[in-house]
């Protein structure tokens, strides 16, 4: 069969490469350019990486046009229906849904590693109580690397990686919950082994030494649901930080805490605590005319939060199966929440039908929705982007374990340069003030 590849011709000389074309299972083609600069001499140019594919993945699949999101080939609608968080760990670990079997025996080794080493609850007393709960986790999930050290488990070996998959799936939840308790000034609480991941997730935020939380069956479902609807996302910009912090072979503890500290930007996992922010400063109904407009005027910062994607072009799934799952919620909780929810309905409604959103493709993401969740859950703002954190994990160390099967080299792009070209060396007497120079003018 003839072989497809792209030919490029360089205009300026009129030469002219071939590159191969190689094709996924399902999905957009890609042209392999790893050869270009040896080729061409020059780079491949792509700020954002919007046209690259930085590897080969078996794990999820994005079809943006669509609004498709598979997990190892099955639909996340499928999933949040008949499935729960435990069970779409294993599947993205491990390629398929468990057996009954599996299944008993991945949740009790998961059960039995949610307990942290005594000495990490030292860390917490180290941050001020006032830190943002990512900044704790930054530094704690980056202090569990001291616990695993590569001289003791060797993490290029299936157990190793096996350790590392383990402890973070297991102890994620015990160290958010705990950094929750610390920003309060309560007693931490420790897991309970007869209770599942999400009601011990839930037992650890919200139970007291003088008294056990007994979360509602809706709270358990629609925290599992959450909890699956974030739990992975392709090359999202924190799973390509925690890649290419692992692609030098560090600590995959400390690439997993690399991988908090990017999906903690508003941009990216910090959304949802900004989208409560944006619909309490919009109020009421009647404003959001006014802020529809700030969102499309390009000399004003003010973003539409938890809208636009850079994949999705049409509706992200996980939005419409969160909208149906804040139902289900809302009855149970007070009259705010609600009135919150049907500010966004409203939001989303009048967006859709905006030219300006319309013509970007931009709808509501994953984001729009799940801070109502987890306010009408009884968690604060400063929490939200810590639950996306726990739920991400399993999507990191998933991706990080493939690509630690497969031969990776150290991920280190190229730049085009536009800086000073070779110069003198001036000493400093002769040397003139420069005015705008940085942090002078700071005060
Ligand atoms: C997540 O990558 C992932 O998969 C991420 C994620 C995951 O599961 O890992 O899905 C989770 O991060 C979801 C996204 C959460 N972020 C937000 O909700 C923040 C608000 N949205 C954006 O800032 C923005 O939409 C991004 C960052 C999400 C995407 O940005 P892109 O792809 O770089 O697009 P862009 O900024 O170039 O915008 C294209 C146009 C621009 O207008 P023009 O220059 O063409 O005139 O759309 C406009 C933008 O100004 N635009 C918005 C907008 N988002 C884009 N205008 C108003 N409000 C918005 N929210």
């Amino acid at each position: 069969m003839k072989k497809k590849t792209l030919t490029i011709k360089d205009n300026r000389n009129g030469k002219v490469y071939e590159f191969d074309v190689k094709d996924g299972s399902c999905g957009p083609a890609v042209a392999d350019l790893s050869s270009f600069y040896e080729k061409t001499g020059m780079f491949v140019y792509d700020p954002g990486f919007k046209s690259t594919a930085s590897c080969e993945s078996k794990i999820t699949f994005i079809d943006g046009e669509k609004g498709i999101l598979l997990h190892r080939g099955y639909k996340i609608e499928d999933l949040a229906e008949n499935s729960d968080y435990a069970e779409v760990c294993y599947l993205l670990l491990n390629g398929d849904l468990p057996s009954k079997e599996n299944k008993k025996k991945f949740i009790n080794i998961l059960t039995h590693h949610t307990m942290l080493h005594e000495q990490i609850l030292r860390f917490y007393s180290g941050f001020r109580r006032d830190s943002h709960p990512m900044a704790v986790m930054v530094g704690i999930v980056g202090a569990l690397s001291s616990f695993y050290p590569e001289k003791k488990y060797d993490f290029s070996t299936n157990k190793g990686k096996w350790v590392a998959v383990s402890r973070l799936l297991a102890k994620l939840p015990t160290m958010a919950a705990m950094a929750y308790k610390y920003s309060l000034g309560q007693p931490f609480i420790y897991p309970k082994n007869e209770l599942s991941y999400s009601e011990n997730f839930l037992h650890m935020l919200f139970s007291t030494p003088c008294g056990e939380y007994k979360p509602t069956k809706a709270s358990v479902d629609a925290l599992d649901k959450l909890l699956i609807l974030h739990a992975d996302h392709e090359q999202n910009a924190s799973t390509s930080t925690v890649k290419i912090a692992g692609s030098s072979g560090a600590n995959p503890f400390a690439c997993v805490a690399a991988g908090v500290a990017s999906l903690w930007g508003p941009a990216h996992g910090g959304a949802n605590e900004s989208v409560i922010s944006m619909l309490k400063t919009i109020g009421k109904e009647e404003n959001i005319e006014k802020y529809i407009k700030k969102a499309k005027d390009i000399d004003d910062p003010f973003r539409l939060m938890g809208f636009g994607h850079r994949v999705y072009k049409n509706h992200d799934p996980r939005a419409n199966v969160l909208r149906k799952y804040c139902h289900n919620l809302l009855n149970e909780v007070d009259d705010f929440n609600i009135s919150l929810f049907k500010l966004a309905t409203k939001l989303e409604k009048i967006a859709l039908n905006d030219e300006y959103f319309i013509k970007r493709k931009l709808y509501p993401n994953v984001d729009f929705y799940s801070g109502i969740i987890l306010k009408a859950l009884g968690l604060p703002e400063s929490m939200f982007t810590v639950i996306f954190a726990v739920a991400r994990t399993v999507g990191w160390i998933s991706q990080w374990k493939e690509m630690t099967e497969s031969e990776n080299k150290i991920s280190r792009p190229r730049q085009l340069y536009n800086g000073k070209d070779n110069r003198e060396f001036v000493k400093i007497n002769d040397r003139k003030n420069i005015q705008k120079m940085f942090p002078l003018q700071v005060d």
